[in-house]
């Protein structure tokens, strides 16, 4: 359930008219729910409720600060995988006690940043990163709490670019070889072995992969903790699908994932994060546009919005769908037509969707794309010189914007023309 429904014949966001905001700030924009947020982020206590726990929010799948201080007051941490993020979570007043850091490619300076500022632990990805976490926190003069995360080569089932969790991906220490890597984080100095750490993938729709992984988990909890790690926390990454349309798909609610984490760690009285990303913000926001032109085709009508694929990525880049909806509230039972949905970008593959089925549309009409309130505008280029889109946020009736337009005269102010030019 979200907070975007029609009333008295147009769609709201919360108690705002989506017109309303459009006539405020000009479309294309994303709108976010403030209420739909707490929602999800309440369902993934509610599953984790009587075990120890803290959900971390993937601030890579929506970073306005905004939207992290809405989660972060409600007591979220947050993961975080670059200096960029953690200084995102720490201008939303996110203390450093309740951000994780993970990826593959850490650098010094932002290991360095997260040492200096406070951090909860590094999900550390390999030996030269570990080895680097012990040299800058001894030189500092502080421990680093650290996780391994485990590659535990199991399939998740989605989207081959965001499947994180098999042998062949980059992502992760080979679980075979976790007991040595353990071994030398317990010998280096300034490293503190916390936990373990796994992440499968995104947009997973079956929770047999989770407890596949989950599994292995618990397993290497017990053999670590044989070799005398105090192994007392377990973060169990992000990656619970969500529903993209709104009529053939059931994904797992975060009470059934919740149950998988109780059977499979939840003997082992160590304490739970997770990371989700997607489930909390994904149906929280919607992409606004409007219609620019309906032009003929061959056999088919294309709808040319003022939204493209550098505004919206994921179905260029991944085939992905969103439901599209117009605006004003379809007549039940009126006249529709199939619509090739693009954008103005000057490639063939900036195509929302092809003959989708839409009420009759015209110029000025606004449509929104469900769905679009994780990986949207963080993925968002200036591609063809198109401002980046605006990104406002409603709590009940009333709304403020959260992320200006940019004018053109500040995109063209950030390039400098050299001066033997
Ligand atoms: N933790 C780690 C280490 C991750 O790599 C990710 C996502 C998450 C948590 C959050 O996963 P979520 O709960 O949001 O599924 N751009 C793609 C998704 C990329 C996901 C990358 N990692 C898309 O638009 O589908």
């Amino acid at each position: 359930m979200d907070h975007f429904l029609y009333r008295n014949g147009v769609l709201h966001a919360e108690d705002v008219a989506i017109p309303a905001i459009a006539a405020a700030v000009g479309t294309p924009f994303y709108v976010y729910s403030t209420a739909t947020l707490a929602r999800h982020y309440r369902l993934f206590q509610e599953a984790l409720a009587g075990m120890d726990h803290l959900i971390c929010f993937a601030v890579k799948s929506n970073g306005n600060l905004a939207v992290l201080k809405v989660l972060g007051d409600l007591g979220a941490g947050m993961d975080v995988v670059s200096g960029g993020e953690y200084r995102r979570a720490q201008a939303a007043g996110v203390p450093g006690n309740r951000i994780v850091f993970s990826g593959v490619g850490k650098t010094r300076e932002e290991i360095r940043l997260a040492l200096e500022g406070g951090i909860r632990q590094f999900n550390v990805e390999s030996e030269p990163e570990l080895r680097a976490i012990s040299e800058i926190a001894t030189a500092l003069g502080v421990t680093a709490p650290i996780a391994l995360r485990v590659n535990p080569d199991v399939d998740a089932k989605t989207h081959e670019k965001i499947a994180t969790g098999k042998s062949e991906n980059k992502f992760g220490i080979p679980i075979a070889k976790a007991r040595s890597v353990y071994a030398e984080a317990a010998a280096l100095p300034g490293i503190d072995v916390v936990g373990i750490d796994v992440h499968i993938g995104s947009q997973l729709t079956d929770l047999e992969p989770f407890r596949a992984a989950f599994s292995k988990v618990a397993d290497l909890t017990r053999t670590l903790r044989a070799d005398g790690h105090n192994i007392r926390r377990l973060d169990l990454g992000g990656g619970l699908g969500i529903p993209y349309t709104r009529s053939n798909e059931a994904p797992p609610l975060p009470l059934d994932y919740g149950q998988v984490i109780r059977e499979t760690v939840g003997d082992l009285g160590c304490e739970i994060e997770i990371e989700p990303g997607r489930l909390i913000s994904g149906n929280a926001g919607l992409l606004v546009a409007s219609v620019i032109w309906v032009k003929e085709g061959e056999g088919r009508d294309f709808l040319i919005l003022d939204a493209a694929m550098n505004d919206l990525a994921r179905p260029s880049m991944y085939g992905a769908h969103h439901d599209i909806i117009a605006v004003a509230e379809p007549v039940p039972g009126g006249p529709t037509q199939p619509f090739d949905v693009v954008g103005p970008v000057c490639e063939t593959g900036d195509t929302f969707a092809r003959a989708r089925e839409l009420s009759l549309l015209a110029p000025g009409d606004l449509v929104a794309f469900r769905s679009a309130g994780a990986y949207g505008a963080v993925m968002a280029s200036e591609y063809n010189t198109r401002p980046l889109v605006p990104e406002v946020l409603v709590a009940g009736d009333h709304f403020a914007v959260i992320r200006a337009r940019p004018s053109f005269d500040e995109i063209l102010a950030r390039d400098t023309i050299p001066v033997w030019l």
